[in-house]
């Protein structure tokens, strides 16, 4: 079946041509979804499609589709440092989560090589190395993302980078084929890998290696703790809502201008830790666009610093 044309967009409710993405998805395409349900702030309007493939092949069906078709797409993985707009998003959202979250992991001496679906949530995959005792990603700890998304803005803290751990990744690129890059031709830096635009990434494979079980829960121990005692861990919200400056922390300098606690409507710059905002109930994309864009200019106005966005924004404010 093929597209109805351009007069039915962007009015896709029951339209006829969605049917292509439940053959390539079956029963794993929704109409409608509230955005607000994906993400962890708990905010957004509603996407128009949602479709959650469970393979690397069916990914790049749905982009070859989109293409052809010239349907906006959006790609997300946990939804944990994102803000959608009250409007919603237009078009198709492919969201790369269970049960698109396939590991087998492999041994060579003391190395293990881990593959993994991007929709493998890291928290999965933090119980499995300590129930087997991998070492090398403790660091990970604590962070709500899926493994493609962690992969694609290298999560983790301001010293260590998942792209560290990185052998391969497997992604789809705006063509719809699917390419296989080496670490070597992968550039990671703070927050950030250098994937060409457009390019979903699907699979990774990661290298870490063998550690003893007790040494990796009390890393891990310690590390929740700090995280439990510095940050919101109970609170809706997206993890760190800036970068953090060159040898500087966003929060410090947040804090420092007097801004934790900090109300727009039901968003706050957390009492915790000033580069998280929380949504205490019923916050909007507008209430957090509002914070986002006082604490910035109070903190031009007072510390001369222009703060980058860590968050990533996206979808119709109305
Ligand atoms: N600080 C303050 N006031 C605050 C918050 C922090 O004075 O309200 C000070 C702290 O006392 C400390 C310094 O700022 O001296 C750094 O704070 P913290 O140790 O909390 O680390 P961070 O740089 O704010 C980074 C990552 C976090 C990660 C933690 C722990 C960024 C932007 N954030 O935070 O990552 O969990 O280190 O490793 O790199 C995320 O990216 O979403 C995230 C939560």
């Amino acid at each position: 079946m093929s597209v109805t044309g351009q007069s039915s967009w962007p009015n896709p409710m029951g339209g006829a041509h969605w049917a292509d993405l439940e053959q390539i998805c079956p029963e794993r395409v929704s109409y409608g979804v509230p955005m607000s349900r994906l993400t962890t702030l708990r905010i957004g309007g509603s996407a128009d499609v949602l479709v959650r493939p469970t393979t690397a092949e069916e990914v790049a069906r749905v982009i070859r589709w989109v293409r052809q078709r010239q349907v906006p797409l959006f790609v997300m993985g946990r939804g944990s440092n994102l803000l959608v707009g009250d409007g919603g998003i237009r078009g198709v959202v492919l969201q790369l989560a269970p049960p698109m979250d396939r590991w087998k992991a492999g041994v060579e001496g003391t190395t293990i090589y881990l593959w993994a679906q991007a929709g493998l949530p890291l928290r999965r995959l933090m119980r499995e190395g300590l129930r087997r005792g991998w070492g090398g990603m403790e660091f990970l700890v604590g962070i709500p993302g899926y493994l493609g998304g962690a992969v694609a803005m290298n999560a983790g803290t301001p010293q260590e980078g998942i792209g560290q751990l990185v052998k391969t990744i497997l992604w789809v690129d705006p063509d719809g084929e699917l390419v296989t890059k080496e670490r070597k031709a992968l550039e990671f830096s703070y927050r950030k890998l250098e994937l060409p635009h457009g390019c979903v990434i699907v699979e990774a494979h990661l290298r870490l290696f063998e550690k003893d079980a007790w040494e990796i829960r009390e890393s891990l121990r310690e590390r929740m703790r700090r995280r439990r005692q510095n940050q919101p861990c109970e609170t809706s919200s997206a993890g760190s809502i800036f970068k953090n400056p060159p040898g500087d922390s966003a929060g410090r300098i947040i804090d420092e201008m007097g801004l934790k606690g900090l109300t727009v409507g039901g968003a706050q710059i957390s009492k915790r830790h000033a580069n998280f905002i929380v949504n205490l109930g019923g916050a909007t994309a507008r209430d957090v666009l509002a914070l986002i864009h006082e604490v910035r200019r109070r903190v031009a106005q007072g510390a001369g610093t222009d703060l980058e966005l860590e968050l990533q924004i996206v979808g119709e404010a109305s």
